[in-house]
C-alpha cells in the first residue's frame, strides 16, 4: 500500500467512527490531555491550534483553560463532530502536515495521538 492509500484509508475511517469516537477511542486518547496541556504552559488568550483534533476535546480543555483555541482535522466527519460538540469552538478540515496558516500564528500547536498517522513530524 502506498501512503496516499493509507492516508485515504485513515481520513474515510476516522469520519465514519466519528459520532462513536467519544464513547470508544476517547476513553484512552483523553487520558494524556491533562499532561499535554502542563507541558504546553499556556497563558490567558494564547492562540492555540488542536492539530488533528478529532472531537475536539484538546480544543475544548485548552479555551477552559483560557485558551483561545482552534481545530483542525482531515477527516470531515471528526471536525463536524467538533463542531456539534463544542460550538464555540472553530474547528475546520485541513491537513496537519500542511498547516493552513503562517509561522508564528500559534502561541501552542497541540497534537494528541496524532504524529504516527503522518508521514512527516509537526
Ligand atoms: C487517534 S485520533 C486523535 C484525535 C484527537 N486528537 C483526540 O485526542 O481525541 C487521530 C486523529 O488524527 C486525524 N489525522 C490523522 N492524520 C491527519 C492529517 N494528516 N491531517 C489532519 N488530521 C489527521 C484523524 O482524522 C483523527 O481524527
Amino acid at each position: 500500500m502506498d501512503f496516499s492509500a493509507f492516508r485515504e484509508g485513515e481520513r474515510k475511517g476516522w469520519s465514519a467512527r466519528a459520532r462513536l469516537y467519544g464513547d470508544a477511542t476517547a476513553r484512552v486518547t483523553l487520558q494524556t490531555i491533562p499532561k499535554l496541556l502542563d507541558h504546553a504552559r499556556l497563558f490567558p488568550g494564547a492562540k492555540v491550534l488542536d492539530a488533528g483534533c478529532g472531537p475536539g476535546f484538546v480544543a475544548a480543555n485548552a479555551k477552559l483553560l483560557g485558551a483561545d483555541a482552534e481545530g483542525i482535522d482531515f477527516s470531515e466527519g471528526m471536525v463536524a463532530q467538533a463542531r456539534d460538540q463544542f460550538p464555540d469552538i472553530n474547528f475546520s478540515v485541513a491537513d496537519v502536515e500542511d498547516l493552513p496558516a503562517p509561522d508564528e500564528t500559534f502561541d501552542a500547536v497541540l497534537s494528541n495521538i496524532v504524529l504516527f498517522h503522518c508521514r512527516v513530524a509537526l
